[in-house]
């Protein structure tokens, strides 16, 4: 038999056929061993022209790569991500291709699964993701994104886990695995430093080593040396004057040689800048590059001139750049290509199941963030007239954003979710406000419209035995969207004078925000309910109006710090266009290793809430908390008792801080948390390991991890502010 038709049958999925075809193959349900793939790929690599191999590595369309036809080798086909599979794109342009079979479920976007805080909701997302991504046959599903949380104003921070590289660490792991045991790999994103839209194709990132490798690296390091994963997304940014899709530092010596990366960099579309670093400095696949036959959309659209396609392959020829990078970059694809296909199952699509999925992680995702007079639940019994205000209530925040935008099979909009969960209720809707449609420079509504829209919730607002206002930030240009950050810490279209003005009329006043970032509220003391309620997916709705009658009892928690204002959180503290944004494409990270919740416990500023608070709708008692520790672990023990009238669930969090250290830290750090649930009137024991070697610093001067020795000082606690017991020990 033709050994690249045995290629072909061991990376075929119907192998059903194939074993029929070849009876001495090894069964067609057997995968391919890693051994396996690396001598197959040592067969064909001899086999392949320098064209073939360079065509490999990079687009022939928006979104594939070729494989090898005359060998039978696979194109793959790479999709956004992260938080659904995307709808098809035109085969040249960004143009949707109109398919009617390509909607989506949409899971909670990944800042949502942040304030679950539990690892195996990131497992079963990320296995219904691939499933999903299998159905529709995408070799490459482009996330998670692990860009740590740096500014409440980046666009993006809705696609991210948060300000905790130990929290974004934990969750993206499971979340890979999920996602690769369906044979679909992940593309961990944007490596590196890309913590915000503005000027996110020039900004060079400056910042030091150590705040490199303790903040902004551990989330990307945990996905490759411990998830595994099969693809990186290098970031449109620069970091040390060189663009991250080929930067040497962070892809050659850093990812390649310290952390044995063995997959693919995929460039950012449109990431890649230059021949020669791409070739000589880790880029392995090329995509969405804005050559001048794309832009023109017209002659050979230009994939022929990409950095990695003819100029790289006269390079060679010509003697000026080496042919092995090419053989490496041309294994990694083939062995993304064997991993890929290498007889996984069909997959499936908008099933229950993946409903179901999306359902239970958004039910534990949604935050309460004030319950004043136990104002919520709402009874569903009563018959009482609620007044639902706000443009979110019936607005779709699926399908927009930007590149993670998604076509569901179906969204639940939480009017729609309210009116089902409250059928005694006589229910009222007015939008209060307009923000406009969700694309790229919209102009925003006159100022009458909004007047009026005001006027109209405000007089409804009177009569109602609750308002339940669902507003927040959407996914409009400059807001939470891709390419652009928002302009201002406050809520946006005129939403804080609206609050105010329905507090004026009305003492019962919830309010359900959607958002992927933090936003001030000077209208706290006037309402008596917050609910942070993310961006939830296909399910948003119900899961919202399960909250609000109680049939869920909240559990999330915030991954990310709400300071009061702007000037509160790090990089805006030093108000210095060098930290934020950035001047003549120059950026001087100045807070250092001083991000979030680090920030405002060592300098003493106080959030409007903390990093991992969330409140329940019943309460707990944490006692007999011990702490001990060995050379090489801290142990912490308690007890947990809902003392409260339903079942819930606690995250108890520990933090570790040096005290008398020889460098600056902060004050303390997460390096173990544990989510619990515990029915009404039990307890349950916790347990919680923290290893020493999580305590490192790393040290500029010998470019090292180190353990410093002498006292520490454990906290535990239901968040970074709610400290329950502080315990000194010796290491
Ligand atoms: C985004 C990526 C995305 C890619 C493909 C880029 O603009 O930054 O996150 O995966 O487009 O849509």
């Amino acid at each position: 038999m033709n050994k690249y038709f045995s290629f072909a049958l061991g990376v075929a999925s119907i192998g059903l056929v194939a074993c029929q075809q070849a009876p001495t193959q090894k069964c067609c349900n057997d995968k391919m061993s890693d051994a396996d793939i690396e001598a197959r790929i040592d067969t064909i690599l001899p086999q392949l022209s320098i064209e073939e191999k360079a065509a490999m590595c990079h687009a022939q369309s928006k979104f594939s790569t070729p494989g090898v036809a005359r060998l039978g080798i696979p194109e793959l086909w790479w999709s956004d991500g992260p938080h659904g599979v995307r709808a098809e794109i035109n085969w040249n342009d960004w143009g949707y291709a109109s398919w009617n079979n390509d909607s989506c479920t949409a899971f909670p976007a990944l800042s949502a699964l942040a304030a679950t805080f539990n690892p195996d909701l990131a497992y079963i997302y990320g296995v219904a993701l691939g499933e999903e991504s299998r159905y529709r046959k995408k070799n490459v599903i482009l996330g998670p994104g692990v860009n740590i949380y740096r500014t409440p104003l980046n666009g993006r921070n809705f696609e991210y886990m948060g300000e905790d590289p130990f929290l974004a660490s934990t969750l993206v792991v499971p979340y890979i695995h999920g996602v690769q045991s369906t044979g679909t790999a992940t593309s961990v994103k944007h490596y590196a430093l890309n913590n915000q839209e503005e000027d996110r194709m020039g900004v060079n990132v400056q910042v030091s080593e150590r705040a490199l490798r303790e903040l902004y690296l551990p989330a990307f390091k945990a996905a490759i040396v411990d998830g595994k994963a099969w693809t990186i997304m290098g970031s449109y940014n620069r970091y040390n004057n060189q663009h991250c899709c080929h930067n040497e530092i962070l892809l050659m010596d850093i990812l390649k040689k310290e952390w044995g990366f063995d997959g693919v960099v995929v460039s950012d579309w449109g990431g890649a800048h230059d021949t020669k670093e791409a070739a000589r400095f880790g880029l392995d696949v090329e995509m969405g590059s804005f050559t001048n036959g794309l832009d023109a959309q017209m002659g050979n659209f230009g994939w022929d001139d990409y950095n990695l396609a003819r100029p790289y392959i006269n390079a060679i020829k010509k003697g000026e750049l080496p042919e092995s990078d090419l053989n490496d970059k041309a294994r990694r694809i083939l062995r993304l290509n064997f991993r890929t296909n290498n007889n996984w199952g069909p997959g499936r699509m908008t099933c229950e199941a993946h409903m179901k999925t999306a359902h239970d992680i958004a039910r534990e995702a949604v935050t309460l963030l004030k319950n004043e007079g136990n104002i919520l639940p709402l009874d569903p019994a009563k018959q009482m007239k609620i007044v639902v205000i706000g443009e979110n209530a019936t607005r779709t925040l699926v399908k927009a954003g930007g590149s993670s935008e998604l076509k569901p099979k179906y969204e639940i909009a939480p009017l729609d979710g309210i009116k089902k969960q409250f059928p005694n209720a006589d229910i009222q809707y007015a939008t209060g406000y307009t923000s406009g449609p969700a694309f790229y420079g919209f102009a925003p509504a006159p100022k009458e419209d909004q007047k009026k829209l005001k006027a109209e919730a405000v007089e409804l607002a009177k009569s109602a035995d609750v308002v339940i206002y669902v507003g927040g930030l959407n996914k409009n240009y400059q807001q939470d969207c891709e390419g652009g950050d928002r302009q201002s810490y406050e809520l946006p279209f005129g939403q804080d004078a609206l609050i105010d003005a329905i507090a004026e009329v009305n003492k019962n006043i919830v309010v359900v925000l959607a958002s992927g970032n933090a936003y001030s509220m000077p209208w706290l003391d006037k309402v008596n309910a917050v609910v942070q309620s993310w961006y939830l997916g296909s399910e948003a709705g119900n899961v919202i109006a399960e909250v609000l009658d109680g049939t869920i009892n909240p559990s999330g928690k915030l991954p990310f710090s709400f300071p009061v204002k702007l000037a509160d959180s790090a990089p805006h503290s030093f108000n210095d266009p060098m930290v934020y944004p950035g001047v003549d494409h120059q950026q001087i990270y100045k807070e250092d290793i001083l991000v979030g919740y680090r920030w405002h416990d060592t300098k003493g500023i106080k959030p409007l809430f903390p990093f991992g608070f969330g409140l329940s709708y019943t309460t707990f008692d944490v006692k007999d908390i011990k702490v001990s520790n060995s050379a090489n672990e801290i142990k912490v023990a308690a007890n947990i008792a809902n003392t409260g009238a339903v079942c819930g669930a606690e995250v108890l969090q520990v933090y570790v801080g040096k005290v008398d250290s020889k460098v600056s830290r902060a004050q303390k750090e997460l390096k173990g948390f544990l989510k619990i649930m515990v029915d009404k009137g039990n307890s349950a024991a916790i347990n919680i390991s923290v290893p020493v070697e999580s305590l490192k610093f790393f040290n500029e001067e010998t470019h090292s991890w180190e353990l410093e020795k002498g006292k520490y000082m454990v906290y535990v606690g239901t968040s970074s502010a709610d400290i329950l017991e502080t315990v000194e020990i010796e290491l």
